[in-house]
């Protein structure tokens, strides 16, 4: 439970406050020059998704892995503006290193520096006109093009590249090599889908990442099936609005997230899926009848509601009331009632009164959450939020933050204690912090420790969940 996504290091949900992703020695290479590059990733699982596929491109251009700005000769920093505080971030994390390619400069060496993600995007030029430190700044849509923008900043230009081109950056990426893909673990993102037509009116997304784009079934199958021959189990299938995918099939029928699922299950090797963050106005009968029959589809839905009033939800630009939610969450529920559900929730949004947020409060304590996220409002500039009159005092914002988090905190525990003399299918991922330990997920992706001698990472394994701890499970 946590109230930013900052704060929460999750491999397999939610969202990640920041995942060094270098590349790996083991990738192929033409031209191993020496460079080295240190990348950081702040924000969701999409941008550690593509910070894995940038570290493939550099790697293919002969980039070596650095375990900090400071042995790095590139530092590429991929950004989040979801909040300010993340977006804040950046800029802080600049001036440390326009302190450092100070030093360098004065040692007659140099550190080059990128900006990615929808930081990126959303301010551009203006990112190098605030931080000169910055050579290359490049957006969501445009990093398939960063080798070429490092070679054009190597020769002095300071290269903005933002635009929305109409080539198929995922086609135009390097895949990753098998023992890269597996060195990074038993489970992995693959995102399918980008972008957004919702336009929230809180939400900068529609603008940072542009609209909503499907990636083809043949091109998803086909990482998918690389990674299983890579000894990947469990792929999670990551999009702004994962669940508005849509294709073509194999059948020449125009398939849904739920047929793709399918499909997907078919691959020798994959396991476990999941896939991450839904819409409640795109869970379609196809994906809801998956949840019922797909053995392999894990019983965990991100289903973010924001709001339990419909006033604000209206605000918000949401189309949908708390009891269409509420109607749709008996409908999952009634497809597969061992499902777990996960949500985010926006305190102090512009207008939101103290019944407001209590209609909040209230759909909480009927649906019950396994897991939440929950933030403060943050007008972003260039939102229709961020108009409004009627922003909510900081302070009251603070208070509801405290309240929510009290009851969430509470449904997440309650939902942890249920488990307890379960007996589950547990994919083994990592070593524990103590030795001896091994850590997996369980179905509902709670971390789930256990002793190291009942399997290796990668093996799936049936064991009885013996108590809890304050946010993991304990499994023998
Ligand atoms: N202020 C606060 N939270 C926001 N989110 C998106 N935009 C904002 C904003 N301007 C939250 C929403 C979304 C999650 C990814 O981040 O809850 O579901
Ligand atoms: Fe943002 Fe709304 Fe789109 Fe989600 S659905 S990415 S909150 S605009």
């Amino acid at each position: 439970m946590t109230d930013s996504y900052e704060a929460n290091l999750a491999p397999a949900a939610a969202a990640v406050e920041s995942a060094d992703v270098a590349p790996r020695h083991d990738q192929a290479g033409p031209t191993a020059d020496g460079r080295k590059v240190f990348i950081k990733t702040y924000g969701c699982q999409m941008n550690v998704y593509d910070s894995e596929r940038m570290s493939d491109a550099l790697t293919r251009d002969g980039y070596q892995p650095a375990m900090s700005a400071e042995e790095a000769d590139l530092v590429l920093i991929n950004t989040c503006h979801i909040r300010e505080k993340a977006a804040e971030k950046v800029y802080s994390q600049l001036g440390r290193l326009d302190r450092l390619k100070s030093a360098r400069r004065k040692a007659g060496s140099d550190l080059m520096v990128a900006v990615t993600g929808c930081v990126a995007q959303a301010e551009g030029r203006e990112i190098a006109r605030r931080a000169p430190v910055v050579d290359v700044v490049i957006g969501p849509q445009t990093y398939h093009r960063l080798p070429e923008a490092l070679a054009r900043a190597r020769q002095g230009e300071k290269v903005v590249a933002t635009d929305f081109p109409v080539d198929d950056k995922f086609a135009a990426l390097p895949a990753a090599p098998a023992p890269a893909i597996r060195r990074r673990g038993v489970t992995a993102f693959l995102t399918v889908q980008e972008g957004c037509d919702k336009f929230c009116t809180f939400c900068v997304v529609p603008y940072t990442r542009g609209a909503e784009v499907s990636r083809p079934v043949a091109e998803i199958v086909k990482e998918a099936e690389r990674l299983a021959a890579a000894g990947v189990r469990e792929i999670t299938l990551l999009g702004q609005n994962v669940n508005a995918w849509h294709g073509t099939g194999a059948d020449g029928r125009e398939w849904g997230l739920g047929e793709l699922l399918w499909r997907l299950s078919e691959i020798g090797g994959i396991d476990r899926l999941r896939y991450t963050t839904s819409h409640p106005r795109d869970m379609d009968d196809g994906l809801i009848a998956a949840h019922r029959d797909l053995a392999a589809l894990m019983p965990y839905l991100h289903l973010p509601v924001q709001s339990g009033s419909d006033r604000i939800l209206k605000a918000m630009n949401r189309r949908h009331t708390a009891a269409d939610y509420l109607r749709l969450v008996k409908r999952i529920r009634s497809a597969n009632p061992d499902i777990a559900l996960s949500g985010d929730f926006i305190v102090g949004f512009p207008g939101e009164t103290e019944a407001d947020f209590e209609a909040t409060l209230q759909l909480i304590d009927t649906v019950k959450y396994a897991q939440a996220y929950f933030f403060k409002y943050s007008p972003r500039p260039g939102t229709p939020g961020a108009e409004l009159e009627d922003q909510v005092p900081e302070a009251v914002k603070s208070e509801r933050l405290e309240r929510l988090k009290t009851l969430l905190t509470r449904q997440q525990r309650a939902f942890a204690a249920s488990l307890v003399g379960r007996q589950i299918d547990l994919l083994l991922e990592k070593p524990g912090r103590e030795p001896g330990q091994l850590i997996g997920r369980s179905p509902w992706l709670q971390p789930v420790i256990v002793d190291a001698k009942h399997g290796e990472i990668g093996d799936i394994v049936n064991v009885r969940i013996t108590h809890t701890g304050p946010n993991s499970l304990f499994a023998d």
